[in-house]
This record gives C-alpha cells, structure tokens and sequence, in this order.
C-alpha cells in the first residue's frame, strides 16, 4: 500500500526503478540538468543524497515514466498510460466524495518552526533553467486553502517561487480554484490561510493537478482513487485539514495585496513563461510563511517542469485522460472505448478518442463534448478499430478516413492555458480550438472496404510459424492463444 511518500520510494526501488545519487551535486543548475538529462533517457527516478547547502535528500524524475505513474496508483508497472485512465474514470465512477478521516497523531508534527525559526532557504529548492527568475521551492508540491463560503477544501498545484527566509510567490492562472477562493478573501478585505505540502502521498500530488471540478475537494478524489480515505489532521494555526503524512507543510497567508514580481520559470510548453507579465515576468500574490513542520529526515521533492517528456506532461496526460473520459460517461454519451491526452503534447493540448459510432454524428457530439475541455486545442476522433493511443493507425485514420472541409470543424473562442507560447500576449485566455474527425461517416450507406487477412490461413500459418524460421511475434501469440476451431485442423490432425 502507498500511503506516503516513503512508501513510494520504497515500492520504485523494490521495482528496480529508483537510482540513488552520493554525489554532492549543486541545486543551482546542476540538480535540474541531471534529471533532465535523465528524463530525457527514460531513466529512474532519482534521489539526490547530497545537495550543496542542505541536509534533505531530493527526489526527482518520479513520474516521467508510466511505470512508475503505475505503481503510484497501486497498478501492474506495465500498465499503459490509457488503462491507467480508465482505471481511474472506472474508480471514480462510484462516487468521488470519499471524506477525509481526521487523526490525532501526525507525524509531520514532530518538527516545528514558527515565526523568527521558520527559514526556507534550508530547503534544496533548484534553479532549473538558466533564465529563470529564481529557486523554485514549489514544483511537486500542492497549496491547500478552503472556500470561506462553504466547508469546501481544494487542493491545486501552483508554481511556487522562492523569495526570502519566510516568503514565497505564487503563480495562480485565472479560472483556477485557489484563484477563485482568494478573491473571495480579498473582497472581504482577509488573508487567505493556506498551507504548501511538499511530498506526501505521491497521489495527492496527481490529483492536486487534476481539475476535478470547482466545489469538489481533491481530498474526495483521492480517497475514491485509493478505495480508503486520506488521514488528515486540523491545524492549530490555519484551520485548515492536512494530510498527516507530509514531509513538510508551509503554512501562512496568502496577500493579494502584496504582489511581488515572479517568474519567469522554463514552463511545461517548453518555454520561459508567466501568466500574466510582458517579459516573462508577472506579479503575483505572496504568502508569508509563519510555520514550518516537517517529518524526522523529510524528503523534498521537485519535478523539472520544461520541455516534455518529463513528470509534468506525463501526469498531466494521465489526469487529463482520465478526467476527459470521465467527463464523456459522466454526460452518458456511450461507446467511449479509449481517450489519450499526448504527453508529448505536454500533456496538455492534444487529445486522440476512439469510438464505437452508434449514430449519425455520434463522433460530433463527441467531439464538441470534448474540445470544451480546458486547455485542449484540438481532438482527433478515430473509429474504435484503432485504439487512441496507436498513433501509427490514428496517422492512418488521419489519411484515408479524413476528408478536410468535411472532417474538421473549427471552434473560434475557448478557454486557454495563459502560459501557452503560440497566442499573442495581448489576448492569452481565449484560443481557437479544432476537432478532427477520422471517423468513416456512420451514415454512409457504402463504407470503404478494407483489406484484411484470411482468417483460416492465418491461424494455418500461425500453428506453422516455427517452420519458417521467423521469431515469434505478439501477434503470432495472440493467434495461437486463441485456438483454432475443427474445420481449420488439417485433415487429419
Ligand atoms: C508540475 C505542475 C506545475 C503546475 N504549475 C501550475 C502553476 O504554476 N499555475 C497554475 O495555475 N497551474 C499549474 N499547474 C496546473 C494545475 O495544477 C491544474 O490546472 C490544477 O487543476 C489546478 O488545481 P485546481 O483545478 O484545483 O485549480 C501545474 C501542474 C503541474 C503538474
């Protein structure tokens, strides 16, 4: 069972997916460019023994592989990216509202600093890239804070930037939960009280970058995700409901009236970016840290942000399939059989769904359903013969089944990511978006006819593969697996 960060740690090294790094390395650009040069490589995630200027290990490079996304949620490693998805859209089918259980002994109590002891720069926060506008202490990480009209808690990762011994920046687009609940402080003239967890269950952190829906709390999510509930306990300086088995927590308030100049940070579009500046850099609110608790020997953990494939774009993939499929069934539109956000679409922009067609313009309403999806600038609709993510086939479905003026359809205003590098600075909330439908029209009466095999000479040349000396191929398996019926047999046999 994976209930903390340790936890996780422990089960990537027994899979034989962990490296450990004794090497002093420097937080200053060397941290960032190790890991990404691993990243790059697929390689383990890493865990930095000794980094220049503090005593806690880092970990980095934990999610960028679906292996260990897998073994997050408690799945089989092999597990692919999609049937992760529809794991997760399966377990949230019977509810998301799974409370938390509050605890009384928590062991990130057992360290405390308040006030003049709270110092943040005895955390490894890296420099990641060279035009960045600081240490970033908030890259794996999750802000709690809670709705001041309602018992509402949500959870939601936001960049969060380094900037004295008690004081930190923190970038929060418009339309994202946190921003709506600040503002609700500031139009009441209050701080609002939050808390930064850094390493907990590494589930939290997924979920935490999940748009699972203004209202729902993320702490729901995850309990339905895990089947138990996530064990909290009440802070005694913020009110608010945390998860017992942190690293560390940073708790104080966040002030929209102090805003302070942050960024820009090497963002997960492959570019140097912030939400609402000119250069690259923007002003955003600050949170005053009054306490610091943490765990004995606490973990820090940082994910590289940058160009993808790295943590970010494959947990966004991951979310953002999940969530899409979720969103489809949740709207009984039937005969979803796969969605597939790219990662190398940094997880973000690009989605392939594959459908088993019903009606006429079934792939359309499916498609209109699914471009209103935050963030996303273009869907592609395949047919369910071609599952979402073999992008061989959906290449393919792309060439003989797409007719441009007939099969694309142009949306001219939707939601945008702020950050994303393709649309003017003047106007980066609203994009245009395009569904692609590659799907053969279901209302035509003549459809192509497509090539296929012999069924009886193939599972004939199948039992004989051996004979001509060919390796055996998945395919090969799958036919013999599936056994032959008495009129195959050759007489005989
Ligand atoms: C590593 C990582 C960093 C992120 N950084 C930011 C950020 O700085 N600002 C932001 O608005 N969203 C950021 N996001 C996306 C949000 O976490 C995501 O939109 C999430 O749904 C926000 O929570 P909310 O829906 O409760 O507002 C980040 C996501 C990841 C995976």
């Amino acid at each position: 069972m994976i209930d903390d960060l340790r936890d996780f740690i422990a089960a990537c090294d027994r899979h034989g997916l962990l490296h450990r790094i004794d090497a002093p390395v420097d937080w200053n650009l060397e941290l960032s460019h190790i890991a990404t040069l691993n990243e790059d490589a697929g390689g383990p995630a890493l865990l930095f023994e000794r980094v220049r200027g503090s005593a806690l290990p880092v970990l980095a490079s934990a999610f960028t592989t679906s292996r260990r996304m897998a073994v997050c949620l408690e799945e089989d490693p092999d597990t692919t990216i999609c049937e992760l998805a529809r794991k997760w859209k399966t377990r949230l089918a019977g509810g998301s509202d799974v409370l938390p259980r509050v605890v009384k002994d928590a062991p990130v109590l057992s360290n405390v600093a308040v006030g003049e002891a709270v110092d943040l720069l005895k955390f490894p926060s890296p420099h990641f890239y060279p035009g960045d506008g600081g240490r970033y202490i908030g890259t794996a990480h999750y802000l709690v804070c809670r709705d001041p009209d309602s018992d509402w808690i949500n959870l939601g990762t936001y960049r969060v930037q380094l900037q004295g011994r008690n004081l930190v920046t923190v970038m929060i687009a418009r339309g994202k939960d946190a921003e709506i609940i600040y503002r609700k402080y500031a139009a009441r003239g209050q701080k609002m009280p939050v808390a930064i967890v850094i390493g907990a269950d590494p589930l939290h952190f997924l979920v935490s970058s999940t748009h699972v829906g203004t209202g729902v709390s993320e702490y729901g999510v995850i309990g339905a995700l895990r089947g138990r509930p996530v064990e909290v306990f009440e802070s005694d300086l913020t009110g608010l409901m945390l998860p017992a088995k942190a690293e560390i927590i940073l708790e104080g308030w966040l002030d929209l009236d102090d805003l302070r100049e942050e960024g820009p940070l090497g963002e997960f579009t492959g570019y140097y970016s912030s939400a609402k500046g000119t250069s690259g850099v923007g002003m955003e609110p600050t949170i005053t840290i009054e306490r610091v608790l943490h765990r004995d020997d606490p973990v820090f953990w940082i994910s590289t942000i940058g160009k993808p494939v790295n943590d970010c774009h494959m947990i966004q993939a991951i979310n953002r399939s999940a969530m899409l499929w979720h969103e489809l069934e949740t709207r009984k539109i039937p005969g979803i059989s796969g969605v597939y956000v790219l990662p190398e679409s940094c997880g973000w922009f690009w989605a392939v769904v594959s459908i088993r067609q019903m009606y006429p313009g079934h792939s359309n309403l499916v498609g209109l359903t699914a471009i209103a999806h935050y963030g996303l600038k273009g869907v592609i609709l395949v047919d369910d013969d071609i599952a979402a993510d073999d992008l061989g086939r959906v290449w393919w479905a792309l060439s003989v089944r797409f007719d441009p003026k007939r099969s694309i359809q142009i949306i001219d205003r939707g939601r945008a990511s702020a950050l994303d590098p393709s649309l003017d600075r003047s106007s980066r909330y609203i994009m245009s978006k395009v569904i692609m439908d590659a799907c053969i029209p279901f209302e035509w009466d003549v459809k192509p006819r497509e090539v296929t095999l012999d069924a009886t000479t193939l599972r004939s040349v199948a039992r004989r593969w051996s004979e001509f000396g060919l390796p055996a191929t998945s395919a090969i398996e799958r036919l013999l697996a599936a056994g032959d019926t008495a009129e195959d047999r050759p007489e005989g046999s």
